[in-house]
Protein backbone atom coordinates (compact mmCIF):
# COMPACT_ATOMS: atom_id res chain seq x y z
CA UNK A 1 0.00 0.00 0.00
CA UNK A 2 1.35 3.68 -0.58
CA UNK A 3 0.74 6.35 1.56
CA UNK A 4 0.31 8.86 -1.34
CA UNK A 5 -0.93 9.26 -5.04
CA UNK A 6 -3.33 11.73 -4.61
CA UNK A 7 -1.60 14.14 -7.13
CA UNK A 8 0.15 11.75 -9.15
CA UNK A 9 -1.80 9.71 -12.15
CA UNK A 10 -0.10 6.48 -12.17
CA UNK A 11 1.28 3.82 -9.62
CA UNK A 12 5.66 4.47 -9.69
CA UNK A 13 7.41 2.54 -12.36
CA UNK A 14 7.92 -0.64 -11.70
CA UNK A 15 11.51 0.06 -11.09
CA UNK A 16 10.71 3.16 -8.51
CA UNK A 17 9.19 0.82 -6.72
CA UNK A 18 11.78 -1.32 -5.78
CA UNK A 19 14.34 0.96 -5.33
CA UNK A 20 11.98 2.71 -2.93
CA UNK A 21 10.82 -0.05 -1.47
CA UNK A 22 12.29 -0.80 2.67
CA UNK A 23 9.45 -3.28 3.77
CA UNK A 24 11.81 -6.29 3.40
CA UNK A 25 14.26 -4.77 6.37
CA UNK A 26 11.97 -2.01 8.30
CA UNK A 27 9.54 -5.33 8.92
CA UNK A 28 11.61 -5.24 11.93
CA UNK A 29 10.25 -1.95 13.07
CA UNK A 30 6.66 -2.98 12.87
CA UNK A 31 6.33 -3.50 16.80
CA UNK A 32 7.51 -0.37 17.76
CA UNK A 33 5.60 1.44 14.83
CA UNK A 34 2.56 -0.11 16.18
CA UNK A 35 3.59 1.15 20.51
CA UNK A 36 4.19 4.73 18.50
CA UNK A 37 1.03 4.94 16.61
CA UNK A 38 -0.97 4.07 19.70
CA UNK A 39 1.06 6.82 21.97
CA UNK A 40 0.22 9.10 18.91
CA UNK A 41 -3.04 8.43 18.83
CA UNK A 42 -3.60 8.84 22.93
CA UNK A 43 -2.45 12.17 21.99
CA UNK A 44 -4.68 13.32 19.77
CA UNK A 45 -7.84 11.98 21.58
CA UNK A 46 -6.60 13.99 23.95
CA UNK A 47 -6.18 16.81 21.58
CA UNK A 48 -10.09 15.87 20.58
CA UNK A 49 -8.97 15.67 16.73
CA UNK A 50 -10.01 12.08 17.36
CA UNK A 51 -13.44 10.98 19.01
CA UNK A 52 -12.05 8.99 22.19
CA UNK A 53 -14.82 6.12 20.61
CA UNK A 54 -12.81 6.11 17.25
CA UNK A 55 -9.79 6.49 19.14
CA UNK A 56 -11.00 3.08 21.33
CA UNK A 57 -11.46 1.26 18.13
CA UNK A 58 -8.39 2.03 16.13
CA UNK A 59 -6.50 1.57 19.60
CA UNK A 60 -7.98 -1.88 19.57
CA UNK A 61 -7.33 -2.78 15.91
CA UNK A 62 -3.71 -1.64 16.62
CA UNK A 63 -3.22 -3.97 20.02
CA UNK A 64 -4.88 -7.00 17.59
CA UNK A 65 -2.41 -5.96 14.65
CA UNK A 66 0.68 -6.08 17.46
CA UNK A 67 -0.74 -9.91 18.33
CA UNK A 68 -1.01 -10.76 14.63
CA UNK A 69 2.37 -9.73 14.15
CA UNK A 70 3.86 -11.57 16.87
CA UNK A 71 2.83 -14.74 15.78
CA UNK A 72 3.24 -14.13 12.05
CA UNK A 73 -0.15 -14.01 11.10
CA UNK A 74 0.18 -9.92 9.89
CA UNK A 75 3.48 -9.36 7.21
CA UNK A 76 3.93 -7.16 5.03
CA UNK A 77 3.42 -8.15 0.90
CA UNK A 78 4.85 -6.98 -1.81
CA UNK A 79 3.21 -3.70 -2.56
CA UNK A 80 3.95 -2.19 0.67
CA UNK A 81 6.90 0.05 0.55
CA UNK A 82 7.78 0.46 3.87
CA UNK A 83 6.53 -1.03 7.22
CA UNK A 84 4.38 2.35 8.20
CA UNK A 85 2.66 1.47 4.94
CA UNK A 86 1.90 -1.86 6.19
CA UNK A 87 0.40 -1.35 8.97
CA UNK A 88 -1.69 1.50 7.97
CA UNK A 89 -2.51 -0.91 5.40
CA UNK A 90 -3.58 -3.85 8.16
CA UNK A 91 -5.39 -0.69 10.22
CA UNK A 92 -7.99 0.43 7.35
CA UNK A 93 -8.46 -3.13 6.46
CA UNK A 94 -9.89 -3.97 9.76
CA UNK A 95 -11.32 -0.13 10.36
CA UNK A 96 -12.26 1.11 6.81
CA UNK A 97 -11.52 4.35 6.13
CA UNK A 98 -11.10 5.10 9.94
CA UNK A 99 -7.53 3.45 9.62
CA UNK A 100 -6.26 6.58 8.01
CA UNK A 101 -7.49 8.91 10.67
CA UNK A 102 -4.16 7.55 12.81
CA UNK A 103 -1.83 10.00 9.93
CA UNK A 104 -3.44 13.13 11.51
CA UNK A 105 -0.66 14.97 13.34
CA UNK A 106 2.37 13.27 11.94
CA UNK A 107 4.66 12.34 9.22
CA UNK A 108 6.46 8.93 8.23
CA UNK A 109 9.44 11.43 8.85
CA UNK A 110 9.10 11.64 13.05
CA UNK A 111 7.80 7.94 13.30
CA UNK A 112 10.46 6.46 11.41
CA UNK A 113 12.73 7.74 13.59
CA UNK A 114 10.59 7.64 17.09
CA UNK A 115 10.10 3.69 15.55
CA UNK A 116 14.01 3.54 15.12
CA UNK A 117 15.34 5.00 18.53
CA UNK A 118 12.86 2.25 20.45
CA UNK A 119 14.30 -0.39 18.07
CA UNK A 120 17.94 0.62 19.57
CA UNK A 121 17.16 1.13 22.79
CA UNK A 122 15.42 -1.98 22.92
CA UNK A 123 18.63 -3.86 21.49
CA UNK A 124 21.51 -1.61 22.77
CA UNK A 125 19.82 -3.01 26.28
CA UNK A 126 19.94 -6.31 24.89
CA UNK A 127 23.43 -5.77 23.88
CA UNK A 128 24.56 -4.23 27.13
CA UNK A 129 23.03 -7.67 28.72
CA UNK A 130 25.24 -9.95 26.46
CA UNK A 131 28.31 -7.97 27.44
CA UNK A 132 28.36 -8.01 31.41
CA UNK A 133 27.85 -12.22 30.44
CA UNK A 134 31.11 -11.85 28.79
CA UNK A 135 32.37 -9.75 31.50
CA UNK A 136 31.41 -12.37 34.17
CA UNK A 137 33.31 -15.36 32.02
CA UNK A 138 36.32 -13.30 31.56
CA UNK A 139 36.35 -12.08 35.60
CA UNK A 140 35.83 -16.20 36.39
CA UNK A 141 38.46 -17.36 33.97
CA UNK A 142 41.00 -14.76 35.33
CA UNK A 143 40.12 -15.06 39.55
CA UNK A 144 41.52 -18.99 38.69
CA UNK A 145 44.68 -17.18 37.59
CA UNK A 146 45.49 -14.89 39.89
CA UNK A 147 48.73 -17.16 41.13
CA UNK A 148 49.79 -17.83 37.53
CA UNK A 149 53.00 -16.27 36.60
CA UNK A 150 53.29 -15.77 32.85
CA UNK A 151 55.47 -13.77 30.29
CA UNK A 152 53.93 -10.31 29.01
CA UNK A 153 54.50 -8.89 25.97
CA UNK A 154 54.95 -5.60 24.49
CA UNK A 155 55.38 -6.05 20.61
CA UNK A 156 54.59 -9.24 21.10
CA UNK A 157 58.06 -9.59 22.57
CA UNK A 158 58.69 -11.50 25.88
CA UNK A 159 58.41 -7.79 28.14
CA UNK A 160 58.07 -8.55 31.93
CA UNK A 161 56.00 -11.26 33.99
CA UNK A 162 52.98 -10.87 34.98
CA UNK A 163 49.89 -12.62 36.69
CA UNK A 164 47.51 -14.31 33.91
CA UNK A 165 44.37 -13.53 35.75
CA UNK A 166 45.87 -9.65 35.09
CA UNK A 167 46.52 -10.78 31.48
CA UNK A 168 43.65 -11.75 31.07
CA UNK A 169 40.88 -9.62 32.98
CA UNK A 170 41.87 -6.79 31.02
CA UNK A 171 39.69 -7.18 28.49
CA UNK A 172 37.05 -6.88 31.17
CA UNK A 173 37.77 -3.22 31.65
CA UNK A 174 37.22 -2.37 27.63
CA UNK A 175 33.80 -4.15 27.53
CA UNK A 176 32.75 -2.49 30.65
CA UNK A 177 33.58 0.45 28.97
CA UNK A 178 31.70 -0.32 26.54
CA UNK A 179 28.69 -0.86 29.03
CA UNK A 180 29.18 2.34 29.90
CA UNK A 181 29.03 4.03 26.89
CA UNK A 182 25.66 2.16 26.52
CA UNK A 183 24.27 3.63 29.39
CA UNK A 184 25.26 7.31 28.50
CA UNK A 185 23.76 6.56 25.50
CA UNK A 186 20.69 5.89 27.09
CA UNK A 187 20.71 9.36 28.76
CA UNK A 188 21.75 11.51 26.37
CA UNK A 189 18.82 9.61 23.58
CA UNK A 190 16.09 9.59 25.83
CA UNK A 191 14.01 12.43 23.91
CA UNK A 192 11.14 11.67 21.95
CA UNK A 193 11.41 13.11 18.18
CA UNK A 194 7.53 12.40 17.61
CA UNK A 195 5.19 15.19 17.33
CA UNK A 196 8.18 16.96 14.60
CA UNK A 197 5.72 15.61 11.97
CA UNK A 198 7.21 16.09 8.48
CA UNK A 199 9.85 18.80 10.28
CA UNK A 200 7.98 21.87 11.19
CA UNK A 201 5.32 20.69 14.47
CA UNK A 202 1.86 19.62 13.94
CA UNK A 203 -0.88 21.92 13.87
CA UNK A 204 -3.10 19.19 15.45
CA UNK A 205 -0.38 17.58 17.82
CA UNK A 206 0.70 20.49 20.22
CA UNK A 207 1.94 18.52 23.30
CA UNK A 208 4.10 15.69 21.64
CA UNK A 209 5.25 15.19 25.85
CA UNK A 210 2.13 12.87 26.54
CA UNK A 211 3.39 10.62 23.47
CA UNK A 212 6.86 11.00 24.75
CA UNK A 213 6.03 10.27 28.48
CA UNK A 214 3.95 7.15 27.35
CA UNK A 215 6.55 5.62 25.28
CA UNK A 216 9.15 6.11 28.20
CA UNK A 217 11.30 9.34 26.77
CA UNK A 218 12.48 12.14 29.25
CA UNK A 219 11.30 14.55 27.04
CA UNK A 220 10.26 15.61 23.50
CA UNK A 221 13.68 17.13 21.35
CA UNK A 222 13.73 20.21 21.38
CA UNK A 223 13.57 21.46 17.25
CA UNK A 224 11.21 19.91 14.84
CA UNK A 225 14.03 19.96 12.24
CA UNK A 226 16.54 18.77 14.35
CA UNK A 227 14.42 15.44 15.47
CA UNK A 228 13.55 14.51 11.68
CA UNK A 229 17.25 14.63 10.36
CA UNK A 230 19.23 13.54 13.69
CA UNK A 231 20.84 10.34 13.62
CA UNK A 232 23.48 10.81 15.98
CA UNK A 233 22.27 8.56 18.26
CA UNK A 234 22.50 6.14 15.09
CA UNK A 235 26.32 6.63 14.44
CA UNK A 236 27.14 6.67 18.78
CA UNK A 237 25.17 3.16 18.60
CA UNK A 238 27.14 2.32 15.17
CA UNK A 239 30.40 3.28 16.91
CA UNK A 240 29.12 1.18 20.24
CA UNK A 241 29.28 -1.50 18.44
CA UNK A 242 31.80 -1.18 16.48
CA UNK A 243 34.21 -0.50 19.62
CA UNK A 244 32.45 -3.53 21.29
CA UNK A 245 33.41 -5.67 17.65
CA UNK A 246 36.94 -4.13 18.18
CA UNK A 247 37.54 -5.50 21.54
CA UNK A 248 36.11 -8.66 20.62
CA UNK A 249 38.47 -8.95 17.48
CA UNK A 250 41.68 -8.78 20.18
CA UNK A 251 40.50 -10.91 22.49
CA UNK A 252 39.59 -13.60 19.14
CA UNK A 253 43.19 -12.92 18.44
CA UNK A 254 44.38 -13.68 21.40
CA UNK A 255 42.63 -17.22 21.66
CA UNK A 256 43.52 -18.10 18.08
CA UNK A 257 47.39 -17.32 19.48
CA UNK A 258 47.55 -18.72 22.34
CA UNK A 259 45.30 -22.26 21.19
CA UNK A 260 48.20 -23.01 18.85
CA UNK A 261 50.82 -25.98 19.71
CA UNK A 262 53.60 -23.06 19.66
CA UNK A 263 51.70 -21.40 22.47
CA UNK A 264 49.71 -24.10 23.87
CA UNK A 265 48.14 -21.72 26.32
CA UNK A 266 44.45 -22.58 26.19
CA UNK A 267 42.46 -25.39 24.70
CA UNK A 268 38.96 -24.41 23.40
CA UNK A 269 36.59 -26.78 23.94
CA UNK A 270 35.21 -28.90 21.26
CA UNK A 271 31.79 -27.75 20.81
CA UNK A 272 33.13 -23.84 20.35
CA UNK A 273 35.63 -25.33 18.11
CA UNK A 274 35.63 -26.72 14.31
CA UNK A 275 37.35 -28.87 12.03
CA UNK A 276 38.31 -29.44 8.66
CA UNK A 277 37.62 -31.23 5.64
CA UNK A 278 40.29 -32.36 4.41
CA UNK A 279 42.71 -32.58 7.68
CA UNK A 280 41.44 -35.31 10.05
CA UNK A 281 43.61 -33.87 12.92
CA UNK A 282 42.61 -30.49 12.92
CA UNK A 283 40.88 -28.03 15.57
CA UNK A 284 40.40 -24.71 14.52
CA UNK A 285 38.97 -21.73 16.64
CA UNK A 286 36.86 -20.50 14.51
CA UNK A 287 34.77 -18.80 16.54
CA UNK A 288 37.92 -16.47 18.14
CA UNK A 289 38.26 -15.76 14.43
CA UNK A 290 35.36 -14.63 13.38
CA UNK A 291 35.28 -12.59 16.44
CA UNK A 292 38.46 -10.54 15.01
CA UNK A 293 36.58 -10.76 11.43
CA UNK A 294 33.15 -9.69 12.28
CA UNK A 295 34.56 -6.75 13.57
CA UNK A 296 35.06 -5.55 10.01
CA UNK A 297 31.75 -4.98 9.17
CA UNK A 298 30.78 -3.73 12.67
CA UNK A 299 33.32 -0.58 11.94
CA UNK A 300 32.20 -1.03 7.78
CA UNK A 301 28.46 -0.25 9.12
CA UNK A 302 29.79 2.97 11.29
CA UNK A 303 31.52 4.11 8.09
CA UNK A 304 28.29 3.62 5.77
CA UNK A 305 26.14 5.55 8.30
CA UNK A 306 28.54 8.64 8.49
CA UNK A 307 29.14 8.68 5.21
CA UNK A 308 25.14 8.94 4.29
CA UNK A 309 25.04 12.05 7.04
CA UNK A 310 27.89 13.50 5.60
CA UNK A 311 26.56 17.05 3.98
CA UNK A 312 23.15 15.81 4.33
CA UNK A 313 20.62 18.70 3.91
CA UNK A 314 18.10 19.06 6.36
CA UNK A 315 15.13 18.19 7.46
CA UNK A 316 14.07 14.56 5.98
CA UNK A 317 15.83 13.31 2.96
CA UNK A 318 15.33 9.81 1.66
CA UNK A 319 18.39 8.87 2.03
CA UNK A 320 18.09 8.80 5.78
CA UNK A 321 16.54 5.28 4.88
CA UNK A 322 19.85 3.54 4.00
CA UNK A 323 20.31 4.31 8.06
CA UNK A 324 18.84 1.29 9.01
CA UNK A 325 20.48 -1.87 7.40
CA UNK A 326 23.97 -1.15 8.61
CA UNK A 327 22.55 -1.26 12.36
CA UNK A 328 20.10 -3.94 11.75
CA UNK A 329 23.46 -5.87 10.96
CA UNK A 330 25.28 -4.82 13.33
CA UNK A 331 22.46 -5.80 16.21
CA UNK A 332 22.13 -9.02 14.58
CA UNK A 333 25.92 -9.60 14.20
CA UNK A 334 26.70 -9.45 18.13
CA UNK A 335 23.75 -10.91 19.09
CA UNK A 336 25.02 -13.90 17.58
CA UNK A 337 28.50 -13.20 17.88
CA UNK A 338 28.38 -12.54 21.69
CA UNK A 339 26.56 -15.90 23.07
CA UNK A 340 29.23 -18.22 20.92
CA UNK A 341 32.26 -15.91 22.78
CA UNK A 342 30.69 -16.23 26.22
CA UNK A 343 30.63 -20.02 25.48
CA UNK A 344 33.24 -20.20 24.36
CA UNK A 345 35.66 -18.40 27.08
CA UNK A 346 33.54 -20.05 30.23
CA UNK A 347 34.47 -23.78 28.88
CA UNK A 348 37.76 -22.90 27.91
CA UNK A 349 40.34 -24.66 29.40
CA UNK A 350 43.83 -22.47 30.43
CA UNK A 351 47.16 -24.44 31.17
CA UNK A 352 49.02 -23.05 33.65
CA UNK A 353 52.40 -25.04 33.55
CA UNK A 354 52.45 -23.56 29.71
CA UNK A 355 51.80 -20.22 30.68
CA UNK A 356 54.26 -19.99 33.42
CA UNK A 357 56.98 -22.50 30.95
CA UNK A 358 59.22 -19.21 29.63
CA UNK A 359 58.01 -16.35 32.16
CA UNK A 360 61.48 -15.10 32.55
CA UNK A 361 62.76 -15.43 29.11
CA UNK A 362 63.97 -12.94 26.64
CA UNK A 363 65.54 -11.38 29.98
CA UNK A 364 62.26 -10.31 30.86
CA UNK A 365 64.00 -9.44 34.42
CA UNK A 366 65.97 -6.87 33.28
CA UNK A 367 63.94 -4.02 34.16
CA UNK A 368 63.94 -5.62 37.89
CA UNK A 369 67.80 -4.53 38.20
CA UNK A 370 67.22 -1.61 36.99
CA UNK A 371 64.69 -1.12 39.75
CA UNK A 372 67.49 -2.14 42.06
CA UNK A 373 69.58 0.24 41.05
CA UNK A 374 67.17 2.76 41.26
CA UNK A 375 66.44 2.15 44.71
CA UNK A 376 69.94 2.33 45.92
CA UNK A 377 69.61 6.28 44.56
CA UNK A 378 71.38 5.61 41.26
CA UNK A 379 69.93 7.42 38.35
CA UNK A 380 67.73 5.75 36.35
CA UNK A 381 69.38 6.29 33.14
CA UNK A 382 72.41 4.73 34.20
CA UNK A 383 70.61 2.13 36.11
CA UNK A 384 69.15 1.21 32.68
CA UNK A 385 72.66 1.59 31.09
CA UNK A 386 73.68 -1.09 33.66
CA UNK A 387 71.03 -2.91 32.94
CA UNK A 388 71.49 -3.45 29.24
CA UNK A 389 75.52 -4.04 30.36
CA UNK A 390 73.61 -7.36 32.82
CA UNK A 391 71.82 -8.62 29.23
CA UNK A 392 74.69 -8.18 27.00
CA UNK A 393 77.16 -10.44 29.11
CA UNK A 394 74.20 -12.84 29.13
CA UNK A 395 73.76 -13.00 25.86
CA UNK A 396 77.48 -13.73 24.71
CA UNK A 397 77.60 -16.88 27.43
CA UNK A 398 74.05 -17.71 26.31
CA UNK A 399 72.56 -17.44 30.03
CA UNK A 400 69.70 -15.80 31.72
CA UNK A 401 70.26 -13.46 34.43
CA UNK A 402 70.11 -15.05 37.32
CA UNK A 403 72.78 -17.38 36.30
CA UNK A 404 75.50 -14.16 36.38
CA UNK A 405 77.89 -15.15 39.32
CA UNK A 406 78.12 -12.26 42.26
CA UNK A 407 81.62 -11.61 40.68
CA UNK A 408 80.51 -10.97 37.52
CA UNK A 409 77.84 -8.82 38.66
CA UNK A 410 80.16 -6.88 40.99
CA UNK A 411 82.38 -6.77 37.77
CA UNK A 412 79.71 -5.15 36.09
CA UNK A 413 78.66 -2.79 38.52
CA UNK A 414 79.76 -2.37 41.86
CA UNK A 415 76.41 -1.37 43.34
CA UNK A 416 74.81 -4.63 42.29
CA UNK A 417 75.34 -6.95 45.25
CA UNK A 418 74.48 -9.70 45.79
CA UNK A 419 70.91 -9.46 47.38
CA UNK A 420 69.73 -8.09 43.84
CA UNK A 421 68.65 -12.13 43.43
CA UNK A 422 65.58 -11.44 45.68
CA UNK A 423 64.64 -9.12 42.66
CA UNK A 424 65.91 -11.74 40.02
CA UNK A 425 62.73 -14.45 39.95
CA UNK A 426 59.47 -13.60 38.17
CA UNK A 427 57.73 -14.21 41.39
CA UNK A 428 59.94 -11.54 43.40
CA UNK A 429 59.09 -9.23 40.25
CA UNK A 430 54.83 -9.68 39.72
CA UNK A 431 54.76 -9.28 43.77
CA UNK A 432 56.67 -5.88 43.71
CA UNK A 433 54.23 -4.46 41.87
CA UNK A 434 51.23 -3.50 44.48
CA UNK A 435 50.18 -0.95 43.17
CA UNK A 436 46.02 -0.64 42.51
CA UNK A 437 46.48 -1.01 39.07
CA UNK A 438 49.71 -3.03 38.71
CA UNK A 439 50.28 -7.07 38.37
CA UNK A 440 51.17 -8.47 42.09
CA UNK A 441 48.52 -11.21 43.05
CA UNK A 442 47.10 -9.41 45.94
CA UNK A 443 46.50 -6.17 43.19
CA UNK A 444 44.70 -8.53 40.47
CA UNK A 445 42.50 -10.15 43.01
CA UNK A 446 41.42 -6.74 44.33
CA UNK A 447 40.80 -5.59 40.58
CA UNK A 448 39.07 -8.77 39.70
CA UNK A 449 36.55 -7.89 42.70
CA UNK A 450 35.94 -4.58 41.80
CA UNK A 451 35.26 -5.80 38.31
CA UNK A 452 32.44 -7.59 39.50
CA UNK A 453 31.11 -5.20 42.03
CA UNK A 454 30.77 -2.90 39.05
CA UNK A 455 29.29 -5.68 36.61
CA UNK A 456 26.66 -6.26 39.16
CA UNK A 457 25.85 -2.66 39.08
CA UNK A 458 25.75 -2.30 35.43
CA UNK A 459 23.64 -5.88 35.39
CA UNK A 460 21.03 -4.27 37.78
CA UNK A 461 20.30 -1.27 35.57
CA UNK A 462 20.11 -3.28 32.53
CA UNK A 463 17.63 -5.25 34.27
CA UNK A 464 15.65 -2.30 35.35
CA UNK A 465 16.33 -0.92 31.93
CA UNK A 466 14.95 -4.03 29.98
CA UNK A 467 11.47 -4.50 32.53
CA UNK A 468 10.75 -0.77 32.24
CA UNK A 469 11.23 -1.09 28.06
CA UNK A 470 9.59 -4.11 27.94
CA UNK A 471 6.43 -2.66 30.41
CA UNK A 472 6.00 0.36 28.01
CA UNK A 473 5.76 -1.91 24.95
CA UNK A 474 3.29 -4.17 26.41
CA UNK A 475 1.04 -1.32 27.82
N1 LIG B 1 10.90 4.29 4.63
C1 LIG B 1 11.27 5.62 4.97
C2 LIG B 1 12.60 5.61 5.75
O1 LIG B 1 12.98 4.60 6.20
C3 LIG B 1 10.21 6.23 5.81
C4 LIG B 1 10.17 7.71 5.73
C5 LIG B 1 9.68 8.14 4.39
N2 LIG B 1 9.50 9.55 4.36
C6 LIG B 1 9.37 10.21 3.20
N3 LIG B 1 9.26 11.49 3.28
N4 LIG B 1 9.43 9.58 2.06
O2 LIG B 1 13.26 6.62 5.90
Amino acid sequence: MALWGGRFSGGPAESVAALSRSVHFDWRLAPYDIRVNRAHLQGLVIQGVISAENGEKIDGALQELFQEIAQGKFTYIDSDEDVHSAIERGLTAKLGELGGAIRAGRSRNDLVVTDFKLFLIDHIVEIAGLLTQLVEAINRQAEGHTQTIAPGFTHLQHAQPIVFGHEFAKHSHGLLRDIDRISDWLERNSFSPLGAGALAGSALQPNPESSAETLGFIGTMGNSIDATSDRDFVAEALFIFAMVGVHLSRLGEEFTLWSTSEFGWVTVADAYSTGSSIMPQKKNPDIAELARGKSGRLVGNLTSLLVTLKGLPFAYNRDLQEDKEPVFDSVETLTTLLPALIGMVSTATFHHEKISRDVTAGFSLATEIADFLSRKGIPFATAHEVAGKCVKACELKQIELHQLSDAELHGIHPSLTPDIRLSLTAQGAVESRISSLGTSPTSVMEQISTLQAENELAKRWIAGEAKRFTEMMES
